[in-house]
């Protein structure tokens, strides 16, 4: 089990260094606080500020800080409203307790009257809170301490690495209440509510909308309409779809095809072995833009074996066409944020690799290094805004598109941990697991 104890020493010592890098005595991390509706007065739901829960593993605590001075124990201000109309806060005791200072406050000017002077050297992390500007903090938001932060997080802790693995669990678990929603005639909501309560979750607690895709709808990349009824025919599944544990995320993709024989089956097993067939090419040195590209000629070869051209792979590949049917990246970080941070930094001072001209939507550029999780996620699609570009061009097999667009497309998504000893499929281990 990934060790909380040794994880906390990990984050300070990273602070230590990155403080000490960009010239603060100190962090003051604020966990955020619930937003209204326009004209309203109905929360948005609460999302923590993903640095307050790099540190501990409370993610329902609005209003309340983390104070760190380098090289000592940090304080939690925990929030606690004197407030009879909502139920109180609820924190689960665990191994945290051990590690922070805490003090309960009913009111900000607390946190501000307890800590006094040293606002003015501390850098604060956060989103704006009233009445920030009047705590005179040394700094807010500053972009070289982030950018060390950021570039840092992209090396999991092996108690970071166990929150994933169990996220992925959560994950694998509603996926397949999902699956067999799907083949017992669901609709999409009706597969939406399986999912969530195969774990007993509520719709916000899910770190994204959950793509819930019959048929066609799968080739919209995001979709996220949930039709209420089921459609006459459900001849194909795309569900992307994940859990939290303790804050980290899960971000998982599985295509169904409702005949699991013929061409749509065939496609998604075709699909499904390229994946695992990258991710055998992960290795530590690697860049991850090198795997984006052999991923591509995979999808070539795909378009070409499946008849979807009538040109060589490597034609497909260089005339452009792969773009148009995988036009997203291959994947990107995953932690406390489903696309983690740190994917463009070359370094912790905060230079940024360049967008590639021909892969735009390519989230991640950094080398894989031992200790990063990210996601593995290739797709095939019928997407026909992007492929009206190329109407009436002879290279492509317009007959053989149009069977595949009723079925949508295909996606399979894992996360992948490079540990020291191998990769690990966290999220086929989750399946296998389940
Ligand atoms: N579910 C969003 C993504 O795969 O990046
Ligand atoms: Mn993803
Ligand atoms: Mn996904």
């Amino acid at each position: 089990m990934g060790d909380y104890a040794e994880h906390i020493e990990r984050v300070k010592q990273r602070f230590d260094a990155a403080l000490a890098q960009t010239g603060h005595a100190a962090a003051l991390i604020y966990s955020g606080q619930p937003r209204v509706a326009f004209l309203d007065d109905n929360p948005y739901p609460f999302r923590v500020n993903p640095m307050f829960k790099y540190w501990l593993p409370i993610t329902d605590s609005p209003k309340s800080f983390i104070y760190y001075e380098a090289g000592s124990k940090p304080t939690l201000y925990l929030f606690c409203a004197k407030d009879f109309w909502h139920a109180p806060v609820n924190i689960a005791p665990g191994d945290w307790q051990d590690h922070v200072e805490l003090k309960v406050v009913d009111n900000l000017a607390q946190v501000r009257s307890d800590l006094g002077d040293k606002l003015q050297h501390a850098a604060f992390i956060g989103e704006d809170f009233e009445p920030m500007k009047s705590w005179h903090l040394g700094a807010v938001n500053p972009e070289p301490l982030i950018d060390v932060l950021h570039y840092q997080r992209a090396e999991k802790t092996d108690y970071e690495v166990e929150c994933l693995r169990k996220a992925n669990r959560l994950g694998a678990r509603a996926h397949i209440a999902a699956r067999d929603a799907f083949y017992a005639g669901a609709s999409e909501i009706e597969i939406q509510h399986a999912y969530l309560n195969a774990i007993k979750f509520r719709e916000q607690e899910v770190p994204y909308n959950s793509i819930i895709a019959l048929n066609e709808h799968s080739s919209i990349l995001h979709y996220d309409v949930y039709e209420r009824s089921a459609p006459s025919e459900s001849r194909s599944f795309l569900i992307d779809a994940g859990a939290t544990y303790n804050g980290y995320c899960s971000d998982i993709t599985r295509t169904y095809a409702a005949q699991k024989s013929g061409f749509y089956a065939e496609l998604v097993e075709a699909v499904d072995n390229a994946e695992q067939a990258i991710i055998a090419e992960i290795k530590p040195g690697v860049s991850y833009y090198d795997l984006h590209v052999s991923m591509h000629h995979k999808i070539a070869k795909i378009l070409s074996d499946f008849n979807f051209f009538k040109i060589s792979p490597e034609e497909i590949y260089q005339r452009g066409y792969t773009n148009a049917f995988f036009p997203h990246g291959l994947g990107h970080y995953i932690g406390l944020q489903v696309h983690d941070v740190g994917g463009y930094l070359k370094n912790p001072q905060g230079d940024k690799f360049e967008r590639d001209a021909r892969h735009p939507f390519l989230r991640l550029m950094r080398k894989v290094e031992v200790g990063q999780v990210f996601t593995i996620e290739p797709g095939l699609y019928v997407v026909d805004q992007l492929l009206q570009d190329f109407e009436g061009n002879d290279d492509f097999n317009w007959t053989r598109i149009a069977e595949l667009r009723p079925f949508g497309g295909v996606r399979v998504e894992d996360s992948v941990y490079v540990g020291e000893h191998g990769v690990e499929n966290l999220t086929r281990d989750a399946f296998a697991n389940n």
